[in-house]
This record gives structure tokens, C-alpha cells and sequence, in this order.
């Protein structure tokens, strides 16, 4: 990437992660140039006091442009398949928030805490792992520093907001209705059942054994992060009625026995990991305390007291900024440093 004093970035979608890209930006004081805004329409939006002029994505659109963060839909007919490709060719480096190119051999998957230098090798296009995978990584990538972990299985509980903005309006909806409140949200059905009061252990379709497509992200993409398949990880994923903030239950085996102090300071030393573990006072991370921040946070760090070699861990982050547009953010703050 040739240095320059400021960078043309175009922002594709102004969903609920487009429109977290567009704050972040602007709180992280990103070397901004121009700034282009595409969606499928036209039109113009607030995001907090600013406003933002929304144009119609086209191929031409992308001339010019350093960088381009695409958080549109995924799959053959969505926004990365089709505008991506015309981004590149238009001498833009893509950094990709769906899962259209996570796995391609040629696409770098980043997590800048533990392989930024993947970035490097890119040929156009970046992908930013699943919110969950992401989160994950960042909390596991000390440990296994320390000592090589052998096995993963993970239970999350994520947001609404990690199936875009209609999934928040059905929340919304849903809850106002059970508490007799009168509202004009809008009734969406982005869920096959009810959300509010309740929970839905499923996350995308089912695929292999018995597991969901989003179950196979969080193993397969941590493998291509940690850059090995040697790791035996199992998920559980699971949709909570909460709107922002995904949180996951840790189970892990390492190599070596790790004493409990040693790992805390290796996650509190890590930069991007706020350890919150004081369970004398009840102190542990809640999604409700995480929303809007950019770190992960890690508590109820505990021993197996069955296995010498077992951990386990609570790991919450903002699913919509480290786990996508501050992710994103970070990989283009990295190709430029
Ligand atoms: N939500 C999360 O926590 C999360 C985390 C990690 C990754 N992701 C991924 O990030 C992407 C965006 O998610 P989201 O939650 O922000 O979705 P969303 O709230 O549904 O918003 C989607 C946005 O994409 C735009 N769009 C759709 N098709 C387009 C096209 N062909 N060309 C240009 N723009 C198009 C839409 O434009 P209009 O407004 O004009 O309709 C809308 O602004 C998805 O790939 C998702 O899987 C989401």
C-alpha cells in the first residue's frame, strides 16, 4: 500500500454494521480523504449529529478509492459477490464484513490481535471473520501463547443486532407488544420464532452433523486464523433477546497446566482484552456494559476442577464494532502504519 497523508474509503451498506463503520471512522480519526457512502438507494441519513449523503452503489463509484468496507448482504445476488470484484479492479483494497470470501484461499481472514500479517498477502480482497469467531480469538490468542490449546468448545449467546437492523426492530416490536406499550416499530420477522422473552439455538441453517452453518464458521475460520486445523473445536450457538453484545461461554484444553494468575495477566497484557474477574463483588462482563466499546472482555476465569488442563472463560464484546467495523477499521489501520 503506497503511504499517503489521507485515504479515499467507500463505506458499502448503512445497516447496523455500515452505520457503526461510519462512527468508527470518525472516533478512531481514520486519515480520511473523501468519504463515499453506497447503499442500494439514494438518499441522505443522520449517524449521531452527523449527516451522510447515500449514494447508489455502481462499478464507477469506486474510482479513486483506497479502501472499501463493504458491510452490504451476503451471498450470490448481495453487495461483496457483485461490487467487490469492481471495487478491485478499480484499484480499491476491499476489506469484506460478509462470508462470501472467508474462506478462498487467496482472501486473507484477519483478526489484527493475532495474524495481521495476513493482510499483507492479500490480492484486493480482506475478510473480517464472524463476530463471534473474532471475539474468540482475541480472548484465546494470549493462552495460546502460553501454552498450546488443544480443544475449544464454545456456547454463545449472541445479539439481535448480529442479524442486522430488522432483527433489532423484531426485538423491539416484540418486546413493546408483551409490555402493552403502544409503538409504531415496525413488525419484522427476521427470526422463525419470537425473540423477545425467549431464545433460539439456531444460528444459519444446519449443515454437517448435526451443526449450523454459523457453528462451522467459529471452527473453521479459527482455524484459518490460528493458521492450524490441529485444534478440535465444538460450538453451540445460540440467538438471546439482547440488542447488542454477543457473549460466550469458553471451554478450553491446553498443553500445559496453566496456573489462573498467569493467564489473567496474559489477557489484562494482550492491549485489546479488559479482564473484569472480581467475583467476590459479583464483576463480571455483561453485553449491556460492553456495547460501543472497541475491546474484548474477559471474566469468570476459572480451573476445570476435573481436568488440570482445563479452562474456562466469559468473553463479551460489541458485535457490531470489534466485531465487525472496528475489526475492519483496524485491518486498513494496519495496511497503512
Ligand atoms: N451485524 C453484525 O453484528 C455483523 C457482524 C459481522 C459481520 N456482519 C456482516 O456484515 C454485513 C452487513 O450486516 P448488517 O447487520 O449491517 O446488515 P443490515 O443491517 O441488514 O444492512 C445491510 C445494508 O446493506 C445494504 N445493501 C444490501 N444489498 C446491497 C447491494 N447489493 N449493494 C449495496 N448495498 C447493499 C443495504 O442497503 P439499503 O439500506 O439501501 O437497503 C443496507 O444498508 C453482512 O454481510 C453481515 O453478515 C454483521
Amino acid at each position: 500500500m503506497i503511504r499517503k497523508p489521507k485515504y479515499n474509503v467507500a463505506v458499502v451498506g448503512v445497516g447496523a454494521v455500515g452505520e457503526e463503520m461510519l462512527r468508527v471512522l470518525k472516533q478512531r480519526h481514520f486519515p480520511l480523504g473523501e468519504l463515499r457512502v453506497f447503499a442500494r438507494s439514494e438518499r441522505d441519513i443522520k449517524v449521531d449529529n452527523d449527516s451522510y449523503h447515500v449514494l447508489g452503489i455502481s462499478p464507477e463509484g469506486f474510482e479513486g478509492i483506497d479502501f472499501a468496507l463493504f458491510a452490504g448482504t451476503e451471498g450470490e445476488k448481495g453487495a461483496a459477490v457483485t461490487f467487490a470484484p469492481e471495487a478491485v479492479k478499480h484499484g480499491a483494497v476491499v476489506i469484506d464484513n460478509g462470508a462470501d470470501f472467508r474462506m478462498d484461499k487467496d482472501v486473507p481472514l484477519v483478526v489484527p490481535e493475532v495474524n495481521a500479517k495476513d493482510a499483507k498477502k492479500h490480492k484486493g480482497i480482506i475478510a473480517n471473520p464472524n463476530c463471534s469467531t473474532i471475539q474468540m480469538a482475541v480472548a484465546l490468542n494470549p493462552i495460546h501463547k502460553l501454552s498450546k490449546i488443544k480443544r475449544i468448545i464454545v456456547s454463545t449467546y449472541q445479539a439481535v443486532s448480529g442479524a442486522g437492523r430488522s432483527a433489532i426492530r423484531q426485538l423491539e416490536s416484540e418486546s413493546e407488544k408483551i409490555c402493552g406499550v403502544q409503538t409504531n416499530a415496525p413488525a419484522e420477522k427476521v427470526f422463525a420464532y419470537n425473540i423477545a422473552h425467549n431464545l433460539i439455538p439456531q444460528i444459519g441453517a444446519f449443515a454437517d452433523a448435526g451443526y449450523t452453518s454459523e457453528e462451522w464458521k467459529m471452527v473453521r475460520e479459527t482455524h484459518k486464523i490460528f493458521h492450524t486445523d490441529k485444534i478440535k473445536i465444538s460450538a453451540t450457538t445460540v440467538r438471546v433477546p439482547v440488542k447488542t453484545g454477543h457473549s460466550e461461554s469458553i471451554y478450553i484444553e491446553t498443553q500445559k497446566s496453566l496456573d489462573i494468575d498467569a493467564v489473567k495477566a496474559a489477557l489484562s497484557k494482550s492491549g485489546s482484552i479488559i479482564v473484569k474477574d472480581d467475583i467476590a463483588n459479583s464483576i463480571y462482563p455483561l453485553p449491556a456494559d460492553c456495547e460501543g466499546k472497541d475491546e474484548v472482555f474477559v471474566g469468570r476465569i476459572r480451573k476445570d476442577p476435573f481436568v488440570d488442563k482445563g479452562l474456562w472463560l466469559w468473553v463479551v464484546a460489541d458485535n457490531l464494532r470489534k466485531g465487525a467495523a472496528t475489526n475492519a477499521i483496524q485491518i486498513a489501520e494496519y495496511l497503512i502504519s
